[in-house]
């Protein structure tokens, strides 16, 4: 495939998520929930988080924001979904040095639809968009004392 079939491809897939965005909505009951802000725009997303016995039961997300971040957030829930949450946050290790436009080795940790964002790492000001809904997974899995 050549990179420009290649870069069409992401570009669906992003905005596949965006416009059928997964796990969208929030969880009732004691889910942690934790909200983030872009501070470059004032968009906001939160991220619900359901954790049993070290398993990312469930994870939903809300919020408002842009194409990348909205598309970015719907990635993420279903990446982590039934992972562990330890394996959730080397993902998110992973996806952060993927948008500091390091050549990531993923190691067994399947990327899936996440590697269609690894082109946002070229346009700074986007960075802070893809990366919202990570961080926010990674401040409730502090809450969540891992
Ligand atoms: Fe606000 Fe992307 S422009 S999150």
């Amino acid at each position: 495939m050549s990179f420009n079939n290649l870069d069409t491809l992401y570009r669906q897939v992003i905005m596949d998520h965006y416009k059928n965005p997964r796990n969208k909505g929030t969880i009732d009951g004691d889910a942690i929930t934790v909200e983030m802000n872009n501070p470059s725009c004032g968009d906001r997303i939160e991220v619900y988080l359901s954790v049993k016995d070290g398993i990312v039961e469930d994870v939903k997300f809300d919020g408002e924001g842009c194409s990348i971040s909205l598309a970015s957030a719907s990635m993420m829930t279903q990446a982590i979904k039934g992972k562990k949450l330890t394996e959730a946050l080397k993902m998110s290790e992973v996806f952060s040095e993927m948008m500091l436009g390091k050549d990531v080795d993923a190691g067994e940790i399947d990327l899936d639809d996440i590697e269609a964002l690894h082109g946002v790492s070229k346009f700074p000001a986007r960075i802070n968009c893809a990366t919202l809904a990570w961080k926010a997974l990674e401040k409730s899995a502090k809450e969540e004392n891992v």
